[in-house]
């Protein structure tokens, strides 16, 4: 960590629930890598520069490294854990030759250091930015004329349903409907998704695709994992004290207390369903020097109106199941 103060992403705990949630959500980071790759296609740009910044354990950078075959990827983040698990996870996917990491501070360091992109991805990273919009306006000043930022962000708080009904059928359910009854959701780990488009523009760049993506997958039944559910589950608790069943909440305490963590595998075969929003920006062409306007202006071919073209996506702000 190069300026001490961001304790907690040093922490091997913090470290391998966000590999584990990185997994979890893989399906969702590839479908956004994928629309960012179509857009490169279309316009005929050959990606061969990628930042992800706050890169974390380094599941997407492998990922972006894996469907941008010609690519540098440089992950970025403050956190000596998360990116030794960032070189760790490229070497065992084979693409270590083409990930490089950097620790950097992403308030107080020169990200125009790192050179220039043709893609900025940043999951989840920028509502750690002391100030997000400046953040934007760097990673803009990043890009090359036809480059593109893809920011992902939590939509929803992430819901666990056990197989296993705790002695009290339909408990899923209810907790799910009570979750939506609730005045004001608390998303830990994450900002308002719906401040973004606003922010983007405030940084000079113009949204072209602003969507949900959403996935429901059987978590694996492995100790790291566990121990996810365990915290995820912990904190469904908190949100529903004085909103869920009471009945209901006792068996949900005495299931997440419970020592050994996952009797009788209790946690096998979990279904974990995660939201987040994504937006796929370019440089605002009024921003852009003239210079870059020209013919040769890749952008210009990418339409100007929003777009939801996600295989998959759920319309923005629907309760996932
Ligand atoms: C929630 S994680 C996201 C990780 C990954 N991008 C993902 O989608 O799973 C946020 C990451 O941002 C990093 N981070 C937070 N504040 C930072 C800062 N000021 N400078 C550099 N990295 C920072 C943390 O170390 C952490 O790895």
């Amino acid at each position: 960590m190069p300026h001490g103060h961001h304790g907690a992403f040093e922490l091997e705990r913090i470290a391998a629930a966000l590999e584990v949630e990185g997994q979890l959500t893989s399906g969702l980071t590839s479908e956004a890598i994928a629309l960012c790759a179509d857009r490169f296609a279309t316009t005929g740009d050959t990606v061969r520069r990628v930042i992800d910044l706050g890169c974390g354990p380094g599941v997407g950078t492998a990922l972006l490294a894996e469907r941008f075959e010609s690519a540098t990827v440089v992950a970025v983040d403050g956190s000596a854990a998360m990116l030794a698990r960032a070189e760790a996870i490229a070497a065992r996917l084979g693409v270590a030759d083409r990930v490089e990491t950097r620790a950097l501070d992403l308030d107080g360091d020169d990200l125009q250091a790192l050179g220039t992109f043709d893609l900025a991805w940043a999951a989840m990273a920028i509502h750690h930015a002391r100030d997000e919009v400046a953040t934007l306006t760097n990673l803009r000043q990043l890009l090359l004329p036809h480059g593109l930022v893809c920011v992902l962000e939590r939509e929803d708080a992430t819901i666990v349903r056990l197989a296993d009904d705790l002695g009290r059928p339909g408990i899923w359910d209810r907790l799910q409907a009570a979750r939506r009854g609730r005045v004001s959701p608390s998303l830990p780990g994450a900002s308002n998704a719906e401040r973004y488009p606003a922010m983007l523009a405030a940084a000079g760049l113009e949204v072209v695709v602003s969507d949900t993506l959403s996935d429901t997958v059987t978590a694996p039944d492995d100790a790291p994992t566990h121990a996810f559910l365990r915290a995820q589950l912990r904190g469904s608790l908190r949100d529903l004290v004085g909103v869920a069943d009471p009945a209901d909440l006792d068996a949900l305490r005495a299931c997440v207390e419970a020592t050994p963590v996952h009797p009788d595998g209790r946690w096998d075969g979990a279904a974990v369903t995660s939201s987040r929003k994504r937006f796929i920006a370019r440089p605002a062409r009024s921003r852009l020097p003239q210079a870059c306007l020209g013919n040769g202006d890749a952008s210009a071919s990418l339409p100007t109106s929003l777009s939801s073209a996600g295989p998959s996506p759920s319309p923005s702000g629907t309760p996932q199941a």
